[in-house]
């Protein structure tokens, strides 16, 4: 094994810790059924010599009558260890998930948008199994088969040594068989999980946007691209097949040889009158359990290689940090009492290709309500991701009352805002339970409210079960000003420190977008708010505007400073103005 594989394998081990009783438990059971299968063997050895060269039919009664009860123990023993095993197999398999989903949940914005879901639901759902087969065939097999093996060698040894080393003539031909199949079964087992997670991000994505695939009409081209995948993906699955499996008939054929080698010489050695006949059936019994366990020792190497390949991707993404690393022992800031000061900030996407801030310079005063405007990409909500720390800044500093963002509690941090982006995910629930997402301890009279000052309350009341009724994809589909507007009183709910709207009312025609803004700047008074708006005229009342181009914040100052300047602000709303977009229905 090479080093990273041994590191995996160690690794994928200390899953194993909280159970080591247990597996120690279940793997001794394992062992017992070892000894109860020698006791068998001799017992066989016995009765045959018993019964054919003493023709004792009393010993060999009871004889059988032990072998019987030896079978019976065996059994029970087989069943509790067995169970034991898919107990502790579970555990871990609960164990691994809650990990990789628990990491996966604080790994930062970066990663996710650099990993598809598909992929991240193969990781959860499939590779944390297989790579479980490193602990459970260890404890399983591996632990029976290196106590059963030397056992039987010294049993073989005992019956005729001679015998027992034509039995061993095995060995070598066995390992070169494993060494020639291992790299094999690697690079299938990757290939074919490459596959399943394109498929996976394929179904995800086509199901989850059927209108789009249904309004270009694309159904054959996914249907077809589906299958092509899936056909893929049926290839690789029968190559590793071919691979792994081909490793087993391999072995076996082995296995025939040697016994066959063993029947040959074995008779002449009864015919010299060297071994008993009840000898040497024990020695060919023994000889095919041995050759058994070399069997079952290479398809459990054989399932360790492909449970590598899956601990390899899950221990990658469990030693992922969040490049957005939250501080230690981070200050929580119960309240925003003065000021966020945004000083040379430039920052970049990781998977981008220019910088989408450049020296951003900003100072919000607690109270103020600022707006940000601008032309579409110029770099507005990130700005807003900045605030909330999704990302950090390439250079530059933030901080909220003069701490910087980076040594803040990072959930307190975000408890400070409201957000209600332009395009919000709303979860399939209750219309209450979507509301409450941010907190969830909220009374009926509390989301009610909010989602009035939403503007939400009126077609709430008109849904078939008003506040229960449930959205999303299992219930009542809401129209696209309508999400906007659960998602205002989402943020609205929360009464937080800075009330963010970026874009929130898009989708909602222009008096009620008014009607709103105005509910908001009356209840929220006070409070901060940041307004993003592409209709210049919701925004105009702003305290402070900042126009944006490139990155960059181009102007700043009131509606009527702007207005009595010649800036790019002032173009904007004339234009909107000529074209009353601000009244458009
Ligand atoms: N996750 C991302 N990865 C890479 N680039 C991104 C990412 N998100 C946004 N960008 C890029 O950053 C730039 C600024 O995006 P941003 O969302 O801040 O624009 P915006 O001013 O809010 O635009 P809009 O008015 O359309 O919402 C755009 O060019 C966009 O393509
Ligand atoms: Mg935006």
């Amino acid at each position: 094994m090479k080093r990273d594989s041994l590191y995996n394998f160690w690794a994928t081990l200390k899953f194993g810790r909280p159970y080591v009783s247990r597996l120690l438990l279940a793997s001794g059971l394992n062992l017992a059924t070892v000894a109860a299968d020698l006791a068998f063997l001799y017992l066989l050895k016995r009765l045959i010599d018993t019964g054919i060269t003493a023709q004792n039919l009393a010993l060999m009664k009871w004889i059988a009558l032990e072998a019987l009860g030896i079978l019976l123990i065996r059994s029970v023993l087989g069943y509790v260890s067995g169970y034991l095993f898919t107990y502790i197999e579970g555990r871990m398999a609960n164990d691994i998930q809650d990990a990789l989903y628990a990491r996966i949940q604080h790994l930062s914005m970066d990663f996710h948008t650099e990993n598809s879901t598909g992929n991240l639901i193969t990781l959860i759902f499939y590779y944390a199994h297989d790579m479980l087969q490193i602990i459970t065939s260890l404890s399983g097999t591996l632990v029976k088969e290196l106590f059963r093996i030397p056992a039987l060698i010294i049993f073989l040894f005992s019956l005729h040594p001679g015998l027992a080393v034509f039995a061993l003539l095995v060995f070598p031909p066995a390992l070169f068989t494993i060494r020639l199949f291992r790299n094999l079964i690697t690079r299938t087992t990757r290939r074919s999980y490459d596959i399943l997670s394109q498929l996976y991000t394929k179904a995800e994505l086509t199901l989850s946007h059927m209108e789009t695939v249904k309004t270009f009409a694309k159904e054959q081209e996914e249907i077809e691209h589906f299958q092509h995948l899936n056909k893929e993906m049926l290839s690789r699955s029968l190559q590793e097949y071919k691979a792994s499996a081909l490793a087993g008939p391999v072995i076996q054929l082995l296995k025939m040889l040697g016994v066959t080698l063993l029947v040959f010489l074995g008779t002449r050695e009864v015919a010299q009158g060297e071994l008993s006949i009840g000898g040497l059936t024990t020695f060919i019994a023994s000889a095919y359990y041995f050759y058994g366990s070399l069997s079952t020792i290479t398809s459990w190497y054989l399932s360790l290689i492909a449970g590598l390949v899956s601990a390899e991707a899950v221990l990658e993404v469990l030693k992922t940090e969040p490049t957005v690393l939250p501080p230690s022992n981070g200050l929580i800031l119960p309240m925003f009492e003065k000021k966020i000061v945004l000083r040379d900030v430039v920052f970049r996407y990781p998977t981008g290709a220019k910088d989408v801030l450049n020296k951003i310079n900003l100072g919000i005063t607690k109270g103020e309500t600022i707006a940000i405007v601008g032309h579409s990409g110029s770099g507005k909500s990130t700005i807003i991701k900045i605030l909330l720390r999704l990302y950090d800044p390439g250079k530059g500093t933030v901080s909220i009352d003069g701490h910087n963002l980076a040594n803040l509690n990072l959930p307190a941090l975000r408890r400070l805002y409201g957000v209600a982006p332009q395009d919000p995910g709303i979860f399939q629930d209750s219309v209450a339970a979507a509301i409450a997402y941010g907190r969830l301890s909220a009374s009926l009279e509390k989301i009610q409210a909010a989602a009035r000052i939403a503007g939400a309350h009126e077609f709430i009341i008109n849904l078939p079960q008003g506040y229960d009724t449930l959205i999303g994809e299992r219930g009542v589909k809401l129209s696209g000003g309508e999400k906007q507007r659960l998602a205002l009183a989402r943020a609205l709910l929360r009464t937080p420190q800075i009330l963010i709207l970026d874009e929130a009312l898009s989708s909602v025609d222009a008096p009620t977008e008014k009607a709103i803004l105005q509910r908001i700047t009356t209840r929220f008074r006070g409070r901060t708010t940041i307004l993003i708006s592409h209709r210049l005229a919701s925004v105009a009342h702003a305290d402070r505007i900042l126009a944006m181009e490139g990155g960059v914040i181009i102007e700043e100052g009131d509606h009527h400073k702007l207005m009595a300047e010649s800036t790019k602000y002032r173009e904007w709303y004339l234009v909107q103005q000529s074209e009353k977009l601000d009244i458009q229905i």
